[in-house]
């Protein structure tokens, strides 16, 4: 969120910057609101296709975030020409626009402009109810938290860029990145969920924190029950640690509290800043059945009474 912008004062304006949610939302109707965000990044892996497919999904993921559903995208693009040939830029393209499709969402435009480094993402709007949106600011004492990809991008993208990730470990963390959170979606929605966010560049206890901040709750994570992608603890011993995970450590310092005897890639995992991660939300404990969730999704913790923190501990 950037400072300096000036109060919002209109009425129909439901969610803005101001709980860096992961989308915008406007009231159209007592019955529709828009959905409305923007997001890209500079290639995570090689492959054009699947780099234009993960940051799309990535985009997407925001609205799905809140509750809603994606309507219609436009391309953001920046590309350096003397670097990025026609056939990368097509696959970039193509990837995203597949990924549109599959979402249900018209692709209706674009704006491409040359840059010294490549990004790519989407603009995408999206309506929900504007009493079903879901908002970082929900959660509440007695709920258990439910994230729906495994973690680890940064770390295998890393291993990845110096050629130490194996071709079997990376499909699935690009699967992971591809994969659209809008069956994530309909379950929290199923469940019942409260509060939701997308876990993406601030790992999971940026956003977890943040939740537990603007929602006043504690929050505590079972490290050993957090999914991770395979190889992700090799990976973290080969020394595949990365400054953005630093940075998350450090900017969440006041609030993350890390219990005695945590293993070195657990930890590296809570703060591990993910690319088009999965969904994590909280529902009352008495509503879910864990055994019951889909092998995707899986129970990591659970809200407190207490001081707005985020505790890290094994179970
Ligand atoms: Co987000
Ligand atoms: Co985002």
């Amino acid at each position: 969120m950037l400072r300096g912008l000036p109060p919002l004062t209109d009425p129909n304006v439901l969610v803005s910057s101001s709980t860096r949610d992961d989308a915008g939302i406007y009231r159209l109707t007592d019955e529709i609101a828009l959905v409305q965000t923007v997001d890209y990044f500079t290639p995570i892996v090689d492959d054009p296709y699947d780099y234009g497919a993960i940051a799309a999904a990535n985009s997407l993921s925001d609205v799905y975030a809140m509750g809603g559903q994606p309507l219609t995208a436009m391309n953001v693009l920046a590309f350096p020409p003397d670097k990025v040939d026609e056939e990368t830029l097509s696959g970039i393209v193509r990837g995203g626009a597949e990924k549109c499709a599959e979402a249900g969402a018209a692709l209706i435009g674009g704006h491409t402009v040359e840059a010294p480094e490549p990004l790519f993402g989407l603009s995408v709007t999206g309506i929900v109810h504007p009493d079903r949106v879901l908002t970082n600011a929900g959660l509440r004492p007695g709920q258990l938290l439910v994230l729906t990809k495994p973690l680890g991008t940064a770390v295998l993208a890393t291993a990845a860029k110096f050629d130490e990730c194996e071709a079997d470990d990376l499909a699935v963390a690009v699967r992971s990145m591809s994969r659209l959170n809008a069956e994530a979606r309909d379950l929290m929605i199923d469940l019942g969920a409260t509060a939701a966010t997308d876990v993406t560049g601030f790992g999971l206890a940026g956003h977890l924190s943040q939740m537990a901040f603007v929602s006043g709750a504690a929050v505590e994570v079972w490290a050993d029950k957090l999914p991770l992608l395979p190889g992700f603890e090799k990976y973290v011993e080969a020394g595949n640690v990365t400054k953005g995970g630093r940075m998350n450590r450090e900017s969440t310092a006041d609030r993350v509290v890390l219990k005695e005897g945590l293993p070195k890639h657990l930890i590296e995992a809570v703060f591990d800043p993910q690319t088009s991660g999965g969904l994590l939300f909280s529902v009352d404990e008495g509503l879910l059945d864990a055994d019951a969730l889909p092998d995707w999704a899986v129970v990591i913790g659970r809200t407190l009474s207490g001081e707005p923190r985020m505790t890290v501990r094994y179970t």
